[in-house]
């Protein structure tokens, strides 16, 4: 599999599997066991996702060495803060049987419709990944769900500044305010839900494509992320789905088409918006 590279020279397999909401022991261990055959060597998790214990063990009785995987977890918002978040990674650590992270993320930031130190929070928040990094305990670092007001004022306090933002992403919800800002710092973008979680299945434009070409309106989805320069973390539980969602080689969409995706009306976001979110 390609490889995205960090600003810090890491590099991160191109396509990763989302996990989200899988959380039942069988089928974490099903999936995992599949992925790896597969193929796929970059896991997307979180803290509040509550299959870390589940996919490490998974990983363990896969047999596959730690080196050859890229693992992501996240920090969750109810452990913001220098002590609780080192604690939280601690225990993120555990349960994933490995002594290290490739990258550690800020699950979403304190934001200021809901704190009035919304800044100081997310700041001791990234300075405990900041000495995560430092302490070599995860090789990158980065935070998720941030939009340009929370990147700006991070960036004022930071020492290292992020190297990956996660976001939603598919064609339903660009976000390309945030992507373009995201660009210009230098910060890998990561797709969640680059199938709008499933609602792309029905955007008449991508099923035309995907006849056009020949693939699924998934493999439509996931391959114009890469072409935007954009890593997709399609989640699937299915062994013929994880198979498709990660053999996007053998085309490439037209300069046309892409033009096309990126300008669909914006209609089918998860609602999920930093500002605003209640967990
Ligand atoms: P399942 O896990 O049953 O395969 P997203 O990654 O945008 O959040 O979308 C995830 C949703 O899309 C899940 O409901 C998943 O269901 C479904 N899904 C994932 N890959 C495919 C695919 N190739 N074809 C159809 N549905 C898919």
């Amino acid at each position: 599999m390609d490889n995205f590279i960090l600003q810090n020279g890491v590099k991160v397999p191109c396509i990763g599997l989302g996990t989200w909401e899988n959380r039942d022991e069988q089928s974490v261990a099903d999936t995992i066991s599949e992925a790896l055959k597969i193929g796929y060597c970059h896991i997307d998790t979180a803290a509040v996702y509550a299959n870390e214990q589940f996919i490490g063990k998974a990983i363990k009785n896969s047999g596959v060495d730690r080196s050859k995987l890229f693992i992501t977890s996240k920090v969750w918002n109810t452990e913001r803060g220098y002590a609780k978040t080192m604690r939280a990674f601690e225990k993120t650590l555990n349960d994933l049987q490995t002594d290290y992270l490739d990258l550690y993320l800020v699950h979403w930031p304190a934001s200021p419709s809901k704190y009035d130190n919304w800044a100081e929070l997310n700041a001791e928040t990234w300075h405990a990944l900041e000495d995560l990094y430092k302490m070599q305990k995860v090789r990158a670092i980065g935070v998720s769900n941030f939009w340009i007001h929370h990147l700006e004022a991070l960036l004022k306090v930071a020492n290292i500044a992020p190297m990956v933002n996660q976001i939603e992403y598919h064609p339903g919800y660009r976000q390309n305010y945030v992507v373009d800002y995201c660009k210009a710092h230098n910060m890998l973008i990561e797709a969640w839900s680059p199938l709008g979680r499933g609602k792309m299945f029905a955007v008449p434009e991508l099923i035309e494509m995907s006849k056009k070409y020949g693939v699924t309106v998934a493999q439509i989805c996931v391959k114009w992320c890469l072409q935007n320069g954009i890593l997709p973390l399609p989640k699937s539980t299915k062994p013929e789905r994880l198979k498709e969602n990660a053999d996007v080689d053998g085309f490439t969409i037209s300069a046309a088409d892409m033009q096309i995706i990126n300008s669909l009306q914006l209609a089918s976001s998860s609602g999920q918006f930093p500002d605003e979110i209640d967990f």
